[in-house]
C-alpha cells in the first residue's frame, strides 16, 4: 500500500496533470480523507512546491460550506510505494466527497430534473460568489471539479488554476469550458470566465450532455450560439436520436437563462446576482432533503 507521511492510501480517485488524488485514512484515528499528491519531477521541485502553496492558500482564504475543505497541507513530504520507490511530494488532505464528481453522479443518476438542477445550481452560485468575493476567480469550473458528499452537498475543488488577477493573460482553464475571448483577447475578466463555466455546468445537469462537441465555428450548435440563431441551436438540442418524433423537452427559462450565460462577450453575460433573479432560479426547487429522497430512489 502507498504510503504518504501520516497517510495511507487505500484506491486513486483522481487524476490530473500533475497529481493524483487517493482515498486514505490517517494512520493514528483511521478518518477518511481525499489525498491530493503532486508529485515532483527532477529539477521541478521548487514548482511543484509553489504550485501546491499557492493552491493550499487559495483554500484556506475561500473556506465556505460549499468549497472542498482543506484538512492538511505539506509540501514536503516522502511517497512510499511499498518500500523501494521513495518519492518526493507536496500534498494536502481535503474532505472527502464520497459521491464524487458531476461526471459520476451523471453517470449514476442521469440528467437532473430541473428542480433538482436549480437547487444544484443556487448552490454552485453561492460557492463562486463566494470565491469572487474573497478576491479569486476559479478559472477551471466543470463537472469534474464539482464534488457531492456523502449527504449531496455540493462542493466545488482544484484552485490549482484560480487567480487574484481581475483581468488575466495566461490561456488556461479546459477549452470545452472557456469563452472565446480567453484565445482572442490579450486580456480576460476572470470573474465572467467563471460565468461562462457556471453556463455550462447548469446546461450539463439539466440535459445531461454538452451542448456542443467543440467550441468551434465549424461546430454548428456551437455556430449557431455565436450567431444568435437560438431557435435553431434548440431545435437541434431538442432532437433525440431514438425517435424521429420525439423531442426533448425543456423550460423557456431555462432556453433563456443558458444563451444569455453563453453570450460571446463578457460584457453582455449576466452577473451571479442577475443569475439568481432570473425567471428561471425563481421557479420550484428541490430543498436538500428532497435532492436526497431523489438520489435514494435509485438504490
Ligand atoms: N475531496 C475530494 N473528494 C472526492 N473526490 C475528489 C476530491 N478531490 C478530487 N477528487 C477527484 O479527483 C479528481 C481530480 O482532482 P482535482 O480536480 O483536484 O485535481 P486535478 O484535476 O488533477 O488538478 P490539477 O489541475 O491540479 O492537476 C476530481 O475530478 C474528483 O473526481
Ligand atoms: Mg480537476
Amino acid at each position: 500500500m502507498v504510503k504518504c507521511g501520516p497517510y495511507l492510501c487505500h484506491r486513486t480517485i483522481g487524476k490530473g496533470a500533475i497529481s493524483k488524488v487517493f482515498l486514505a485514512t490517517q494512520e493514528d484515528d483511521a478518518s477518511i480523507c481525499a489525498l491530493k499528491v503532486m508529485k515532483k519531477k527532477k529539477n521541478c521541485e521548487k514548482y511543484t512546491e509553489q504550485f501546491a502553496q499557492k493552491e493550499a492558500k487559495i483554500l484556506k482564504a475561500v473556506a465556505h460550506p460549499n468549497i472542498i475543505n482543506l484538512l492538511k497541507f505539506c509540501e514536503d513530504e516522502t511517497y512510499d510505494e511499498g518500500g523501494i520507490h521513495h518519492r518526493k511530494v507536496a500534498y494536502m488532505a481535503l474532505e472527502y466527497a464520497r459521491n464524487g464528481d458531476l461526471v459520476n453522479m451523471l453517470r449514476r443518476f442521469g440528467k437532473f430534473p430541473e428542480t433538482l438542477a436549480r437547487f444544484y445550481t443556487i448552490e454552485l452560485i453561492k460557492a463562486v460568489e463566494h470565491v469572487h468575493f474573497k478576491g479569486y476567480s476559479h478559472l477551471d469550473l466543470k463537472p469534474d471539479n464539482v464534488l457531492f458528499d456523502s449527504e449531496f452537498n455540493l462542493k466545488i475543488c482544484d484552485f490549482s488554476l484560480s487567480s487574484e488577477r481581475k483581468m488575466i493573460k495566461i490561456k488556461r482553464g479546459t477549452k470545452m469550458y472557456c469563452p472565446e475571448e480567453i484565445f482572442t483577447s490579450e486580456y480576460y475578466h476572470g470573474p465572467s470566465t467563471d460565468i461562462y463555466a457556471i453556463g455550462m455546468i447548469i446546461f450539463v445537469m439539466v440535459t445531461g450532455h454538452l451542448p456542443f462537441r467543440e467550441p468551434e465555428l465549424k461546430d454548428l450548435r456551437y455556430r449557431y450560439l455565436q450567431n444568435k440563431s437560438f431557435e435553431k441551436f434548440w431545435e437541434v438540442t431538442c432532437k433525440t436520436k431514438s425517435s424521429k418524433y420525439a423531442t426533448r423537452f425543456y423550460t423557456e427559462e431555462f432556453k433563456n437563462l443558458f444563451v444569455w450565460i453563453l453570450s460571446p462577450s463578457a460584457v453582455e453575460r449576466p452577473s451571479l446576482a442577475e443569475i439568481m433573479e432570473h425567471d428561471w432560479l425563481c421557479q420550484e426547487a428541490m430543498s436538500r432533503e428532497d435532492a436526497i429522497d431523489y438520489f435514494k430512489q435509485f438504490e
